[in-house]
C-alpha cells in the first residue's frame, strides 16, 4: 500500500501536495476533487488513491489500472484566470516527463494533447477537469495516471501501454517518485503563474512531431490533407500550417496526430 507517512518524510515542496489526502480505494481522484468542499481555499490539495474503481480517461474513456502499482492521483488548482488552462496541464505532462526521464535514464516525449510517452509507448495519461463559479474559474482539476509499477495491462493495450518497471526491469519507490513529481510540478506552475517564455520552448522541445508534415484526426474524423505541426504556442494550443499556409489552431483534446 501506498505509504502516506513515508511520502510525507520525503516531501519537499512548498504548497503543492502539503495538503494530502489519500484513499485505499475510490471511484475516481478527479470526481472526489470535484465534490470537495471546503471553507478555505483547495489551491495545492493532492488527492492520490491505490486503487481508482471507476477512473476516468480523455473522451470519456475509462482508466482502467491495477490496484497499489502506479500513482493514481489530482492536483487541485484555483488560479486566477482559466485562460491558459491547457499550458498548464502541458507543464504538468513536461514535469512527468521531465523525472520519469531523470529516473530512467531513457528519453521520454509528449505526445499532444497531454500522453507521456517512455520507449514509444504511453506511461502517463493527463484528464484536467475545470469548475466556474458563474463565469468564473473555480477549480481546475489535473488527473494524472503514470503508470509506475504494474507489467500485465489488457490486450488491447498491448504495444500500447507501458511503465517505469515495464521498462526498466525494476520496481520504483512511489512516495519518492511523487515527492518528486510534486516539486517538479510547483516549479513548472510558477512558471505559467509567471508567463516565463522558457515555459512553452521546454514544453515543444519534448513535444512529439513538431516542424513535421503530419495528418491530422479531429474528434475520429481524419482531416483532408496534410499540416505542419509548428508546436504550441503561449496559451498551449497547437498551432498548425495547411497546406495554402494558413495558421490553424486546435485547442481541443479530441485532435490527435496520425500516420
Ligand atoms: C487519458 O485518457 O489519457 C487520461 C487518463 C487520466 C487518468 C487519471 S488517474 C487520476 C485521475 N482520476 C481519474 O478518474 N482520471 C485521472
Amino acid at each position: 500500500m501506498f505509504d502516506k507517512e513515508l511520502f510525507e518524510k520525503y516531501v519537499a515542496t512548498s504548497w503543492l501536495g502539503r495538503s494530502f489526502y489519500f484513499f485505499e480505494e475510490m471511484p475516481s481522484t478527479n470526481s472526489f476533487a470535484k465534490k470537495m468542499e471546503s471553507d478555505s481555499s483547495l489551491h495545492g490539495t493532492v488527492i492520490l488513491t491505490d486503487y481508482q474503481n471507476s477512473g476516468r480517461g480523455q473522451s470519456d474513456r475509462k482508466w482502467l489500472v491495477e490496484p497499489g502499482q502506479n500513482l493514481t492521483f489530482s492536483l487541485i488548482f484555483e488560479p486566477q484566470k482559466a485562460e491558459r488552462f491547457i499550458l498548464l496541464t502541458l507543464a504538468c505532462a513536461l514535469s512527468v516527463a521531465e523525472v520519469v526521464q531523470a529516473k530512467t535514464g531513457v528519453k521520454t516525449e509528449i505526445k499532444w494533447p497531454n500522453d507521456v510517452i517512455l520507449n514509444e509507448r504511453k506511461v502517463c495519461g493527463i484528464l484536467t477537469e475545470s469548475q466556474f463559479f458563474g463565469d468564473k474559474l473555480s477549480r481546475l482539476i489535473i488527473g494524472i495516471g503514470l503508470n509506475v509499477n504494474q507489467t500485465t495491462f489488457a490486450k488491447e493495450l498491448d504495444g500500447i501501454a507501458t511503465s517505469l518497471k515495464q521498462e526498466m526491469g525494476e520496481p520504483f519507490d512511489r512516495e519518492q517518485l511523487l515527492a518528486e513529481l510534486l516539486q517538479k510540478i510547483e516549479y513548472r506552475y510558477r512558471q505559467w503563474s509567471q508567463f516565463d517564455p522558457k515555459l512553452v520552448r521546454q514544453v515543444n522541445e519534448k513535444m512529439i512531431g513538431y516542424g513535421q508534415w503530419t495528418h491530422l484526426q479531429l474528434n475520429g474524423q481524419k482531416l483532408d490533407g496534410t499540416f505542419k505541426f509548428l508546436g504550441v504556442n503561449e496559451a498551449g494550443e497547437f498551432v498548425a500550417l495547411d497546406e495554402e499556409l494558413n495558421v490553424k489552431i486546435y485547442s481541443y483534446e479530441q485532435l490527435r496526430l496520425v500516420e
